[in-house]
């Protein structure tokens, strides 16, 4: 699949003049699709058969080191960036927090300082505090990737969202996507509210009142609080687990009660579309959100395209930020600041106002002790 440049590159505008991907607040809608573009050839290339004697490995990164550093759990995430940064052909090295001198009292900003003195190309970070990954990357002199920041952003994996959705429906505009659950502690909702809000996608936000932000309204979304109303003539589904290792309280009566209500169940499926596409960023709780028979049925659920186009992107994305520190040819300049993303205090309110909406800037300090 091949993409003409938008007008507005093709009228002279940067592709991506961006040292970082911290979110996609920052980001515009053709620096959006550029990357998606991007990242179609890498789909191509991953799906080549190893029988033809072409091995997936493509050298463009040849000696460039980068980390992942994940300060939080993550297989997907994880396991996509470091098979993205093999297959390109850079020296990818992983850091755990459980395997970290994080665990032995060293500051998060001590640890970035560290890794800052090897020399790394590339970092990618994830983090359970929402700002931590931005703190970051003012420290350090190589481009940042935000791989999960708290309850802010998941850039990558909205990415990822929007290609299985392209790639499948044929286009983002115009289409109904219903982002149903956990929509309060979702990093994920968050940013597939910006980057499909912004191709033209009609957004809905579906979930408890007691899982929606109190600013919802002011997210550019519709809201529903009735699961069968939510999905009335959607064309794709999103389901969101129930995040409860950011939960600080009883949010539903029990999961029973939850998947009652808001489980994804082949009753309420036949409200949305017929066509409609059923995904998840994982990982599942099978009964709790959705049903597992909905979950493995390939001719309506994308969960596992989802995984094969994150690898496409992650590599897409780890191509474009290493353009201008490998001198790659036709690649504009960027510009000589090094913090273009601004403070997370300068995102849109909208992104930074009410419980669960992108919680206020940690300071360095509370950054510090978050170990
Ligand atoms: N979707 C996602 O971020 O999954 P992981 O937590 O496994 O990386």
């Amino acid at each position: 699949m091949t993409h003409a440049p938008h007008p507005a590159i093709a009228a002279g505008a940067h592709p991506f003049p961006h040292l970082h991907l911290l979110g996609l607040s920052a980001l515009k809608p053709w620096e959006m699709l550029f990357l998606l573009d991007e990242a179609e050839q890498w789909v191509e290339f991953n799906r080549r058969p190893k029988n033809l004697g072409e091995a997936k490995h493509d050298n463009r990164l040849a000696g460039l080191t980068q980390i992942n550093a994940f300060f939080e759990n993550s297989t997907r995430t994880l396991l996509s960036f470091e098979i993205a940064g093999k297959r390109l052909g850079a020296d990818v090295v992983n850091l755990g927090v459980s395997g970290s001198s994080v665990k032995k009292g060293e500051t998060l900003l001590d640890t970035a300082l560290t890794l800052n003195a090897m020399h790394p190309d590339l970092i990618v970070i994830r983090h359970g505090s929402s700002g931590a990954v931005q703190l970051i990357a003012e420290k350090l002199d190589c481009p940042v990737l935000n791989a999960g920041d708290g309850r802010h952003e998941h850039p990558t994996q909205a990415l990822l969202d929007a290609l299985t959705i392209r790639r499948r429906k044929g286009r983002i505009e115009g289409l109904t996507v219903a982002i149903c659950g956990d929509i309060l502690h979702s990093r994920v909702a968050r940013s597939n509210f910006q980057l499909l809000g912004s191709l033209g996608a009609k957004v809905r936000a579906v979930a408890p009142p007691t899982l929606l932000p109190t600013n919802i309204d002011a997210l550019g979304v519709d809201c529903f609080t009735n699961m069968d109303d939510g999905l009335a003539g959607a064309d794709v589904v999103m389901m969101l687990r129930l995040q409860t290792e950011r939960m600080d309280g009883a949010y539903v009566p029990s999961t029973r009660e939850y998947f009652r209500f808001y489980g994804l169940t082949e009753a309420r499926l036949r409200h949305a579309a017929p066509d409609v596409l059923v995904m998840h960023p994982g990982p599942m709780n099978r009964g709790v959100e959705i049903d597992g028979r909905i979950a493995d049925d390939i001719t309506r659920s994308a969960v596992t395209e989802q995984v094969e186009m994150g690898v496409a992107v992650r590599m897409a994305c780890l191509d474009v930020l290493t353009r201008t520190r490998r001198g790659a040819k036709d690649w504009p300049p960027l510009l000589p600041s090094r913090h273009q993303e601004g403070p997370l205090s300068l995102l849109p309110s909208r992104l930074r106002e009410g419980p669960g909406v992108g919680e206020p800037a940690p300071s360095p300090d509370a950054i510090g002790q978050a170990r």
